[in-house]
């Protein structure tokens, strides 16, 4: 069947009626030629993809044809059940960095999702915003108007927040700001009304150190301890993903909204510099079609994807394309660079006293979890509530708080020489000057006590997770082919900038503080990796850096909304410069990685974008 999806006018609206059925819906290539149109094409069902195709489609008169890599979930209990989390299947396997300079040639595994709601399907729930400093630096590195202030309004729609029940908020030290939420929105965000009784442990002893419980962690304030947000919907205990709110919701009124699964977009297909269409892959048959947007091709493939789909466009340094026989479209030397994310570092203790249950007792004791789950599964208050392995609490801190060695630090990031730290040590110019005004915001953000530069987070059981998130370093997607199915060279650049280590050191050093406090003491904390008994801090730095993992699944960045001149590839509305009928809406366009989890800021974003969209189409 061959139609011509058209979309303006009463006749468009029948016939694209007539055509599409009643509801939204997964297709296939053969619902599709060379010839269909649609007004606009989402190339990646992510959460940035999903949103931006929901809120598109709002508009009966609007049709939106989202393609996406990976399957839709089958509702397996690993992807739905908070307790039961195993997100293996619909992970991008083998995904694999190239040998990390900084950290003896070690190559490591980097976690994406594949599957329609992309990270949101996988993803260990988390829900929390940075602080508003990350935002406000956004808007002054070029992406003008996504600022805190600017932001808060599609935080708001994009979320219900679940307030915890009376009882359970009194005895767990809870405490929320009404006014930052929404209660309207898609997403499902709440908190687990299951707790361990070390969590009070870890809380005291916190307190005991002067850490300071947070009001809200969402309010714009990202310091001080706080209970984990998830996107969990209570009235189920189940995930929330991207694709369940911002398409499963909806299906019943969008037949104008589709998803083609199982599909690879390949590259984008110009008149010009004009985007048209996009050629896409069965990735069965390996068979190739193309597909038009009459309106506009919005890139959300996520941060890795995003940029490799772009250079294979012929959008990227004119030199790495030219090299792999790539007509360059637009020479923009930005796209795939200024890759970021957060590092991790697992510290394990065996505590010879600790209380019963704990965040280790679901793998341990398999008669608990037997337990757990009938309640679980009778709607009763459960272990299963929580993200497997995790615990609720979470202490996020600035620099100055972590350590009493802030001078040194900001002193070692000051004495780098921005040059020698991007790629090979040659970076393109205008790349350079975006990295260096993205240095200099944040070295101010080392020296304030707004800014949190990283975590902990125990589960008050065996593991305690550490992360670094507001990381100097930079790393690069590159391709290192024309096709689509192989992986693009994806270098984390992880401690390129020494002040990396130096930071995580901080972080780790508090953390032996806080588990010798009176209140972790009684419970035998005996660490036993990654510096088990070690006071050598040179013997600590070395240990860290073979242990820890330089992604947390949160890259970003690598089409920076800045401005041109400074290595920029989106301008403020995320249309790709040089371009017509082009844009990118995903963690991607972000200038600098925040120091939260991403997904709330990827919703919001999306949100921003849509509305952008909109606006520029005359649709709002
Ligand atoms: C294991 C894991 C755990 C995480 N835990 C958390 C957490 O607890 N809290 C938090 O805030 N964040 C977490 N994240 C990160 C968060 O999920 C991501 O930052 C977020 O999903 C990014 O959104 P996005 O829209 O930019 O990209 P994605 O959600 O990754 O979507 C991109 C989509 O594009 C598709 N795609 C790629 N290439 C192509 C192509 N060529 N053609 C068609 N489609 C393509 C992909 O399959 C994918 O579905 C986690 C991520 C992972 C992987
Ligand atoms: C890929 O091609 C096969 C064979 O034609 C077809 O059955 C399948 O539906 C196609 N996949 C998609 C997602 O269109
Ligand atoms: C492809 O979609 C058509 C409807 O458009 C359907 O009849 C057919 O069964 C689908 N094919 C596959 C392989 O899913
Ligand atoms: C809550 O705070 C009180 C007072 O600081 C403390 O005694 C109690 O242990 C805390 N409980 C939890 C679960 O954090
Ligand atoms: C950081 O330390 C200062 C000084 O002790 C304190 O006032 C502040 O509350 C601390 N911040 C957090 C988030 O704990
Ligand atoms: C459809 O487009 C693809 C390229 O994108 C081309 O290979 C294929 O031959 C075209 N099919 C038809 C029927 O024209
Ligand atoms: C861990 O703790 C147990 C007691 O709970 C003890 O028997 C064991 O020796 C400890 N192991 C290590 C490596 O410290
Ligand atoms: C295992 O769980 C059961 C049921 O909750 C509990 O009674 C038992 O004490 C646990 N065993 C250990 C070793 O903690
Ligand atoms: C890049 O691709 C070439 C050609 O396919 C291959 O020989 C080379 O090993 C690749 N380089 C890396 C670093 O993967």
């Amino acid at each position: 069947m061959q139609f011509l999806l058209v979309s303006l006018g009463a006749l468009a609206a029948t016939v694209g009626a007539h055509a599409l059925g009643r509801f939204a819906r997964a297709i296939n290539s053969t619902a599709l030629s060379n010839d269909t149109t649609y007004d606009f094409i989402i190339a990646g069902g992510g959460i940035a993809g999903l949103t931006v195709a929901d809120r598109l489609a709002e508009d009966p008169d609007v049709s939106v044809l989202v393609i996406e890599y990976g399957p839709f979930d089958q509702r397996e209990d690993g992807v739905m059940i908070p307790g039961a989390y195993f997100p293996v299947p619909y992970l991008w396997l083998p995904l694999s960095s190239t040998p990390q300079k900084a950290l003896g040639g070690a190559v490591y595994g980097v976690p994406c999702g594949r599957v329609v709601g992309g990270g949101s399907v996988v993803n260990a729930l988390f829900f929390h915003r940075s602080g508003a400093e990350d935002y406000n630096a956004w808007d002054q590195l070029g992406a003008t108007g996504w600022s805190w202030n600017n932001l808060l309004a599609y935080f708001r729609k994009s979320e219900t927040f679940n307030r915890p029940d009376a009882a359970y908020t009194a005895s767990h030290n809870i405490t929320w700001d009404d006014s930052v939420h929404g209660f309207k929105g898609p997403v499902q965000a709440s908190l687990a009304p299951y707790d361990y009784p070390g969590s009070a442990n870890f809380y005291n002893g916190a307190r005991s150190l002067g850490m300071r419980p947070s009001k809200d962690p969402n309010n714009g304030d990202g310091t001080g301890i706080f209970r984990l947000v998830r996107t969990v919907d209570p009235k189920t205990q189940t995930r929330n993903s991207a694709r369940i709110n911002h398409y499963d919701r909806v299906t019943e009124s969008r037949p104008n909204y589709h998803i083609l699964p199982n599909t690879a977009v390949k590259r984008i297909i110009f008149e010009g510099t004009t985007a048209v269409g996009v050629e896409y892959i069965n990735r069965t048959t390996s068979v190739k079609s193309m597909v038009r947007a009459k309106k506009e091709v919005i890139v959300s493939a996520g941060s890795v994807h995003s940029p490799q789909i772009l250079q294979l466009s012929g959008i990227g340094p004119a030199p790495l394309l030219k090299s792999l026989g790539i007509k360059p479209v637009v020479d923009l030397p930005g796209v795939g660079q200024n890759l970021q994310d957060h590092l991790v570092l697992a510290v394990n203790y065996n505590y010879t006293n600790n209380l019963f249950p704990n965040g280790g007792s679901l793998q341990s004791n398999t008669t608990y979890a037997t337990e757990q789950r009938a309640l679980y599964d009778t709607q009763q208050p459960s272990a299963y509530d929580l993200t497997a392995t995790t615990g609720n609490l979470m202490i996020a801190l600035p620099l100055r708080n972590y350590t009493s060695k802030t001078s040194p630090i900001i002193s070692l990031a000051q004495s780098q020489d921005p040059a020698s730290l991007l790629g090979t040590g040659n970076p393109d110019p205008t790349v350079l000057s975006g990295y260096k005004k993205q240095r200099k915001l944040i070295i101010s953000h080392l020296n304030t006590e707004a800014a949190a530069i990283g975590s902990i987070s125990w589960n008050t059981g065996p593991a305690t997770s550490i992360y670094m998130t507001r990381p100097l370093s930079r790393g690069s997607v590159t391709i290192n082919s024309t096709s689509i199915l192989s992986d693009p060279l994806i270098d984390f650049g992880a401690l390129s900038d020494p002040t990396d280590l130096e930071l995580l050191l901080a972080i780790y050093l508090k953390n032996r503080e806080l588990m010798a406090t009176k209140d972790m003491a009684v419970l035998g904390p005996i660490e036993t990796s990654p510096a088990p008994g070690i006071e050598d801090i040179e013997v600590i730095r070395e240990n860290l850096k073979s242990a820890l993992t330089p992604s947390n699944a949160h890259m970003c960045c690598t089409n920076a909304m800045m401005r041109r001149e400074d290595g920029g590839v989106v301008d403020k509305e995320g249309r790709v410069y040089g371009t017509r009928g082009l844009s990118v809406v995903d963690a991607s366009v972000w200038p600098i990685v925040v120091s939260s989890g991403p997904m709330p800021s990827v919703y919001a974003g999306a949100e921003k974008a849509a509305d952008l969209i909109k606006r520029r189409y005359g649709l709002l």
